[in-house]
Order: C-alpha cells, then sequence, then structure tokens
C-alpha cells in the first residue's frame, strides 16, 4: 500500500469503512501473513486508540504471540484458556465487556478492562485470533464485532 495511513475522523462505522478499505488495498498488494498481521495490528491499534491490538497464532495445542502494539503480553495460551483460547475453541468471536467478570481471563495487563477477541479462519478451521484490549470498561459492541469480522476475512 503506497500511499499513508489515513486515519479517519469521525464515528466509528465511518473509522471501519476506512479501515476495511485500508486493509483491502494491503491484502491485495502483499500475501505474506505475518507482515499483513503486523500491518492491520498497527491500522487498527492507530486508529482507534486501543490499549493493545495483536494477533495470536495457533501452533500445535497452543497460541503464541505474533504481532502486535502495545505493552509486553504473555507469549503462550492454551487450547480454551482466556478469552484468546476460548475463541480459538469455540471458533466464535467473544465480546468482554468487563475482563473481570469472563471466567479463566488472563490478565496481561492490569490496565486492561474490556477485550474482544475474534478469530482467523482458514478453510474453517482457526489458524490466529485478533486479540484486541481497551483500558475501559464496556468498550466493544456489534458494531466492532461485526466490522472486524469483515476484516478477518480479508485476511
Ligand atoms: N487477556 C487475554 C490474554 C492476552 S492479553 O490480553 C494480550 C486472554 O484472556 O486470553
Amino acid at each position: 500500500m503506497a500511499e499513508e495511513l489515513h486515519i479517519a475522523q469521525g464515528g466509528k462505522e465511518e473509522k471501519y469503512a476506512l479501515l476495511y478499505k485500508q486493509v483491502t488495498a494491503l491484502v491485495e498488494s502483499e500475501n505474506d501473513t505475518i507482515a499483513n498481521m503486523a500491518n492491520v495490528a498497527a491500522m487498527i491499534h492507530y486508529t482507534f486508540g486501543f490499549w493493545w491490538t495483536g494477533f495470536y497464532r495457533v501452533s500445535g495445542e497452543q497460541l503464541v504471540l505474533g504481532p502486535f502494539q502495545g505493552p509486553l503480553a504473555c507469549s503462550r495460551i492454551a487450547y480454551g484458556r482466556g478469552v484468546c483460547g476460548t475463541a480459538w475453541k469455540e471458533a466464535c468471536t467473544q465480546v468482554v465487556p468487563d475482563v473481570e467478570q469472563f471466567p479463566g481471563h488472563i490478565a496481561c495487563s492490569s490496565a486492561s478492562k474490556s477485550e474482544i477477541v475474534v478469530p482467523l479462519l482458514k478453510d474453517g478451521i482457526v489458524v490466529a485470533v485478533l486479540d484486541i484490549d481497551s483500558e475501559h470498561l464496556a468498550t466493544f459492541d456489534e458494531t466492532d464485532k461485526l466490522w472486524l469480522e469483515r476484516i478477518m476475512e480479508l485476511m
């Protein structure tokens, strides 16, 4: 993608609509998954100013930390553990308004208050998850779920 990252002004819908176009351009010009994960994490992170935005990739029985933006995070998460491991096990997006209410939540940072985890599927199998943490409670809703799932489909 030749053009500079443009940060959308306006509401969540407008930001996601622009992000979607940017990710479309990105994946059309680059087919390396790690490179695309790195740029998509950066684009989402800096569009919204989240606390932590990144990927965990499936490796055997664990999720292993992939490209991310934000503070240090745990490197490995077991199948079915925490929000990420649950999204992997259920192959389904997890929207968590208050991480302290999620049984087994893995606290990489005490600053994280709410979270969304979206699986990335290839041929119907979860190959990675996108994890986004917010410093605020109840940051993520159906709009985030819908757009982030669309963006993961592009990848
Ligand atoms: N909170 C996640 C762990 C990853 S960190 O938030 C970056 C979880 O419960 O799976």
